[in-house]
């Protein structure tokens, strides 16, 4: 079938396309329907039980491949290859189910993973699953501050972290992170597991902290536990508008059947192919592509502990590629861009024989159509942009390769898959013509895999993303479709910015720089840059008889953003301005500093309280390295 034709089933009947996606799965009692109409937005799959991981690890043992190759870390970081078959990675993550049982983690309970690049991260989360337990990945580049809100918010029951994180010339040391997480946090979790890494052996606190091998010695090993298909999977925090992150919730059995469909139906991934995403299993896409989808299908999935450039240089993913077979590969954007930065006429692309590759997926920002037309010139293949968010867990819009591959428009992720009705509205809610920029919805229901709720914050979870628009899900991205149906993201709606393809939210850092005791009133705001996409860049007024010199205040609000929220946030720039533009109403007019900042155009805001303070900004830009601000 065309793409054409499978929309239009899953249009025609819902119910039908679901159930027939849902024969991928193995189940303990299969579901007799698909869509239940409870919760806040509905559910799937609720009659049925299922365990996943049994169809990500067992069955493919039970099935008699057991010596194929499941999981390949490749480590430029350490230097080091290493392959687990799906037999090596049952055994070991049924030991490890087994000693978090052991010690009282059960069905519905939370764990914490704060874990780098390394098989043991999936074999955490897999071990979860394992016996319902219910996991919750804090992405390694975060301060204890943000693991510590996370503590509070999923209340775990146990912690599993290893001992460090390897980035580029430094050692992230996660265990003294995670010490002043716990001591910040209200909650204590019973006990926590460290992998010790041999760069770095962490001191262990007695009575708390276990050793991940000590710990698993002598446990009976656990088998997997059904589950109701509406059973949380996990619980993954992203930044919304405030510090506060948002837990998505992932419930398990429309996980599972939208994940396996994607594989095939989008990446064209079955059982024995080598599908690589470079991303972290700290982010959705390490979630679903990572760990679970690739497992589910029974393909290889990479895990990948190293940089696009630098480690050693730009032909490491090419390398990669070469030596393990990959099929389909999917990073970000921003990933090429650094690589081409390094390498613009592809001299390490030629080094490698790529011909194992099928095509490459991009995701997590836009993909601009320059490092599109650049990507597909190197390397000769199809580059799909595609379109998601951590809420949904899988592609809104995409170029179904394995269904078919459609005309690629460049600056589009093309079509809307099964499942997702895509609206384009204006303010008051109307759909728009072809051509007009709006706000995108998604009719409700949501398809299977994306988030039911947010964890303890139902009404949250109505008030940021179904009471705007009633009888849809606001997805917070502005854009619009063209004649074709082809989708086209064009911007945020709300204080979200995306920095080398890691959603992050200003909200949460002018909350730190407003805590800076000089500070009366700040902003944060994205502003371009020609690798990460977007970098914040942040605006202070300074309370009236303030002596500290402006270069110390930047300095120290910069350090306090890389110790509250982290290195991630790559929050690096900040200037002194007297006043901030505001309307009349007092609301801080973010989105016209961006445009001054990126020398962009942009029309003076009627509502403006005093249209002389954009050219005090604009000279405060320029002096800090926005020249294009003057102009
Ligand atoms: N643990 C600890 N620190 C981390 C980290 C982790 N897992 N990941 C990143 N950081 C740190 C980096 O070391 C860097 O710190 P620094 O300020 O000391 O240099 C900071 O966080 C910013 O990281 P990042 O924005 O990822 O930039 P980078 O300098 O590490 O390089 C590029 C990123 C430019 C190479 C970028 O192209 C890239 O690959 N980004 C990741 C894309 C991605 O995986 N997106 C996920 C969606 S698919
Ligand atoms: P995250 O939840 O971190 O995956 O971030 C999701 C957001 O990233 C989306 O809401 C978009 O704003 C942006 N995004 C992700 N993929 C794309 C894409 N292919 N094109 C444009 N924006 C994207």
């Amino acid at each position: 079938m065309a793409y054409r034709e499978i929309y239009n089933d899953w249009k025609t009947d819902p119910e039908r396309f679901w159930l027939e996606a849902a024969r991928a799965i193995d189940w303990a009692k299969a579901p007799e329907q698909a869509y239940f109409d409870q919760g806040p937005a509905g559910e799937w799959f609720a009659d049925a039980t299922a365990n996943a991981c049994w169809n990500a690890v067992d069955r493919h043992v039970a099935a008699g491949h057991g010596n194929r190759v499941a999981v390949i870390h490749d480590s430029p970081v350490t230097g080091t290859i290493r392959k687990l078959t799906y037999a090596e990675l049952q055994a070991r993550v049924a030991s490890l189910a087994g000693a978090l049982k052991a010690r009282g983690v059960a069905k519905g309970d939370r764990v914490i993973l704060y874990m780098p690049m390394i098989p043991e991260a999936l074999e955490a989360m897999l071990a979860c699953a394992r016996i319902g337990a219910v996991h919750s990945v804090v992405f390694g580049g975060f301060a204890a501050h943000e693991l510590a809100m996370r503590i509070d918010d999923a209340k775990p029951r146990a912690v599993i972290a290893a001992s460090c994180g390897l980035e580029p010339g430094r050692v992230v040391h996660y265990k003294p992170l995670l010490d002043r997480a716990i001591d910040e946090a209200a909650h204590k979790p019973d006990f926590c597991v460290i992998f010790q890494r041999e760069q770095e052996v962490a001191a262990l606190i007695p009575g708390r902290d276990l050793d991940w091998h000590g710990f698993q010695a002598g446990v009976t090993p656990a088998d997997c536990e059904p589950v109701e298909g509406n059973h949380p999977a996990y619980v993954l925090y992203t930044s919304g508008t405030t510090g506060q992150p948002k837990g998505v919730v992932r419930h398990t059995a429309g996980h599972m059947v939208a994940l396996a469909w994607s594989m095939r139906h989008i990446y064209d991934i079955g059982a024995g192919d080598v599908f690589w995403a470079a991303s972290d299993v700290g982010w959705v896409v390490g979630h679903s592509y990572i760990c679970y989808g690739p497992l589910l299908v029974g393909a290889t999935t990479i895990v990948f502990e190293g940089k696009p450039v630098g480690t050693p240089d730009a032909g490491t993913f090419w390398r990669v590629i070469a030596e393990h077979g990959v099929k389909s590969f999917f990073t970000a954007p921003t990933a090429i861009r650094a690589v081409r930065r390094d390498d613009p006429q592809g001299e390490h692309v030629r080094r490698h024989d790529l011909s194992c590759l099928r095509a490459l997926f991009l995701a997590g920002e836009r993909a601009d159509p320059d490092t599109v037309t650049w990507a597909e010139r190197q390397l000769g293949v199809p580059v799909i942009d595609h379109w998601w968010q951590t809420e949904t867990g899988w592609a809104i819009a995409a170029n179904p390769l394995g269904v078919e591959l459609l005309p690629v428009k460049k600056g589009s992720p093309s079509v809307p898959m099964p499942g997702y009705d895509v609206q384009v509205l204006d303010e008051a809610g109307h759909p728009v013509a072809p051509g007009t920029l709006g706000a995108i919805a998604i009719r409700l229901p949501l398809p299977p895999g994306t988030l039911p709720t947010l964890w303890n914050a139902e009404d949250r979870f109505r008030k940021a993303y179904l009471s705007h628009f009633p009888g849809y899900y606001e997805t917070g991205d502005a854009g619009y479709v063209d004649e074709d149906g082809y989708l086209y993201i064009m911007a945020r709606t709300d204080d979200v910015i995306n920095v080398a393809g890691h959603r992050l939210s200003t909200g949460a850092m002018e909350e730190v720089l407003s805590a800076h005791p000089a500070v009366a009133e700040c902003a944060v705001i994205g502003v371009a840059d020609a690798v990460k996409g977007q970098v914040p860049l942040g605006l202070l007024c300074l309370k009236k008889g303030v002596e500290t010199a402006p270069e110390t205040v930047v300095a120290e609000v910069v350090r306090m953003v890389r110790d509250q929220i982290g290195p991630v946030a790559a929050f690096k720039t900040a200037c002194v301005v007297d006043r901030l533009p505001k309307t009349r109403s007092g609301k801080i007019l973010r989105a016209t500093m961006c445009k001054i900042a990126d020398g962009a155009d942009f029309r003076m805001p009627a509502t403006i309280d005093d249209p002389a303070i954009l050219d005090e900004i604009a000279v405060a830009l320029a002096r800090i390295g926005y020249p294009q601000a003057r102009g």
